[in-house]
């Protein structure tokens, strides 16, 4: 059976309206997507591509910015319970601070090299506080490089408010459940830091010893794009 097949029966009887069944079900399915390469997906050329990558040189910022690719997203499959899908980033492209209401995320790195910042948010009790501006503790910041395990996100923990950065091409395979639904009240919002002029940009919780800061949501610039690609890799079977 194809991996990709094995990743999909996994997820058919793992992951279901309301998320994964249990947290066994969340590792049954990471086990399966820790084994996926980007042969597994059409993806090898790419792959092979970025192991002799070099980064431009003599190219000014803004022209790296300015003659980027766009990130592609290869949709393998979706239904009400999870969706499969892969994130082709071009270097230097960010996908901006997101946040992932209600669902568990499971993200595998298939090639590249990518820069995480991660936060959970802290709920703060302060009925009436109307503020679009909430308190989040970082949970992860820093590099990652293929090979290397899935990372998992829940509704409450595990970074589920996060933004990537490519250092090289990269491609992430993604499986949300529940996916994204705006009808059921889980769309993607975009966040930011509040702007440094604010002092209680950045904070230090002295009691926990943890950084965290205020975010507030914002809609990204105009030249933030992800088109729809071509899945290349086995057809699943349904
Ligand atoms: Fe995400």
């Amino acid at each position: 059976m194809a991996a990709i097949q094995k990743l999909y029966e996994v997820c058919k009887v793992s992951l279901f309206e309301k998320g994964p069944s249990s947290p066994e079900a969340v590792e049954n399915v990471r086990a399966v997507l820790d084994m996926i390469t980007p042969s597994d997906v059409g993806l090898e050329c790419e792959a092979q591509a970025v192991r002799v990558w070099r980064r431009p040189r003599a190219l000014s910022r803004k022209t790296v910015l300015h003659s980027s690719p766009a990130i592609r997203y290869r949709h393998i499959y979706e239904c009400k319970s999870f969706s499969i899908g892969i994130y082709c980033i071009p270097a230097s492209s960010i996908i901006p601070l997101h946040n992932h209401p209600g669902m568990t995320v499971l993200s595998k790195l298939l090639y590249g090299k990518v820069h995480v910042k991660a936060y959970d948010w802290i709920d703060i009790d302060e009925p009436g506080n109307l503020s679009k501006v909430r308190p989040a503790k970082v949970v992860r910041h820093g590099e990652i490089s293929a090979p290397c395990a899935a990372m998992v996100l829940r509704p409450t923990d595990g970074g589920n408010v996060h933004a990537l950065k490519a250092i090289t091409p990269c491609a992430i395979l993604d499986i949300l459940s529940p996916p994204y639904s705006s009808k059921d009240g889980r769309h993607c919002s975009y966040f930011r830091r509040r702007p440094k002029s604010d002092q209680s940009g950045i904070l230090w919780d002295r009691t926990r010893e943890s950084e965290f800061v205020l975010l507030e949501e914002y809609q990204p610039r105009d030249n933030f794009v992800i088109r729809r690609d071509l899945y290349t890799g086995p057809t699943l079977e349904l």
